[in-house]
């Protein structure tokens, strides 16, 4: 067994650090704080093959595997959280499920400018009243012979209102139950979508999320992904491979959260000494390192399975659950550190801690992934 990187992945991983020191970490506060979306800098993560990393070059993408992408993630999500979660929706969700299940015809007209990063995607499975429940589709899509009819209201969209694409589950046919669910392409500006208001989100807040309201809107036979009733296996497959990269995110945040604490421990003095010094922290310290080199190894070994075709459903539910929740003690324990300093701004761990919270309840709350592991333990 191997654990070291590819001088490829190292270079990867080098290139990500830089850019979010550069270019994401300069205003990420004011963008918090004020909900500005990072326009000109998703721009520049799509220039630099950001946003399609694992879609296969022909298709615009980078051709990279899941451990670049992990890796990749981590340093993004260490400076800006909402901009890794953009990134994540882009690619995992949006990118990989057009590749994975995708015609020809629809990885040209719409991966290949999403793998680009010229446009950005979105993945609205979630309604008012299907969160946790997905199979409770409300949303309708009736066949009417060469398009379907759209109806019904997504909630909760990251890049609800940049994505220019979005993948978006639908009841096709009740009787069939999940089914008679299917996912479509549908495009910003057809007849009939609205985006509804920006939510203010306690983190994440440069990222954006929005309903989506959908009335007769017509979407062509050819959207469909995949055979008539694939939309809920679509949509689980793809947030199964989609939480290997929230995991890394998660781990960016906390790891990030941590370095701060390290600095900021090594600079403070309490009591006649500095405060790395009083074990009170450091055993804190310590805790936390630990914590997030578990969650680490959990997230390289579902990227590793995911990137020689094994199963992934149970190793993507672990690293997700593991490393949303140990990135919530962490960047807790981060704000603790840093007391009075770490319940303001300038100093980055509350933004941080804001942004741990989201990961415990996005692409499955803590407790979805939770039931997708224990069914694996009790199946017969
Ligand atoms: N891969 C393929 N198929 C799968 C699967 C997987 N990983 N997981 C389940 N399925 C299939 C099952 O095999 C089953 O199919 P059959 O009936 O043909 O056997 C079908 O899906 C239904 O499975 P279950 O009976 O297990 O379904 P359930 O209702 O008990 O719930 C669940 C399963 C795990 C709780 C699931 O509903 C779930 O993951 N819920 C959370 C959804 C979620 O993550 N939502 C967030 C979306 S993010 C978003 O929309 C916004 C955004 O911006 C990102």
């Amino acid at each position: 067994m191997d654990f070291s990187f590819t001088e490829e992945h190292q270079m990867i991983k080098d290139a990500a650090r830089d850019f979010a020191k550069q270019e994401l970490l300069p205003g990420v506060i004011e963008r918090d704080e004020k909900s500005i979306f990072p326009a000109e800098q998703v721009k520049k993560l799509g220039e630099l093959g950001f946003l399609g990393m694992m879609v296969d070059p022909k298709y615009g993408g980078g051709g990279m595997d899941t451990i670049s992408y992990v890796l990749a993630m981590e340093e993004i999500a260490k400076i800006d959280g909402a901009a890794s979660v953009i990134m994540s929706v882009n690619n995992s969700l949006v990118c990989w499920g057009l590749e994975m299940y995708g015609t020809e015809e629809q990885k040209q007209k719409y991966l290949t400018p999403l793998a680009k990063g010229e446009v950005i995607g979105a993945f609205a499975l979630s309604e008012p009243e299907a969160g946790s429940d997905a199979t409770s589709q409300h949303t309708t899509a009736i066949d009417k012979g060469d398009y379907y009819l759209l109806n019904g209201t997504k909630n909760w969209i990251t890049n609800g209102g940049n994505a220019t694409y979005y993948l978006v589950m639908a009841q096709s046919d009740k009787e069939k139950g999940h089914h008679g669910i299917n996912a479509f392409i549908v495009e910003k500006g057809w007849e009939g979508f609205d985006i509804g208001p920006r939510e203010h989100k306690m983190g994440m807040r440069a990222s954006d999320t929005h309903s989506l309201m959908f009335t007769d809107v017509k979407v062509p036979k050819e959207n469909r992904i995949g055979e008539d009733g694939f939309g809920f296996k679509f949509a689980m497959r793809v947030l199964s491979g989609g939480r290997i990269g929230i995991a890394a995110q998660a781990v960016g945040i906390g790891q990030g959260a941590l370095d701060l604490a390290i600095q900021y421990s090594k600079e403070r003095k309490a009591f006649g000494k500095l405060i790395s010094q009083h074990q009170a922290i450091a055993f804190k310290l310590a805790t936390m390192a630990t914590e997030m080199e578990n969650a680490r190894l959990l997230i390289h070994k579902a990227a590793w399975l995911k990137d020689v075709g094994k199963s992934i459903d149970l190793a993507s539910a672990m690293a997700k659950y593991y490393a949303a929740e140990a990135a919530m003690r962490v960047t807790t324990e981060a704000v603790q550190i840093h007391g009075g300093y770490g319940y303001v701004k300038e100093y980055h761990v509350e933004r941080m801690m804001r942004e741990a919270k989201l990961i415990q309840i996005y692409e499955g709350t803590s407790e979805i992934q939770q039931i997708v592991i224990s069914r694996a333990l009790l199946r017969d």
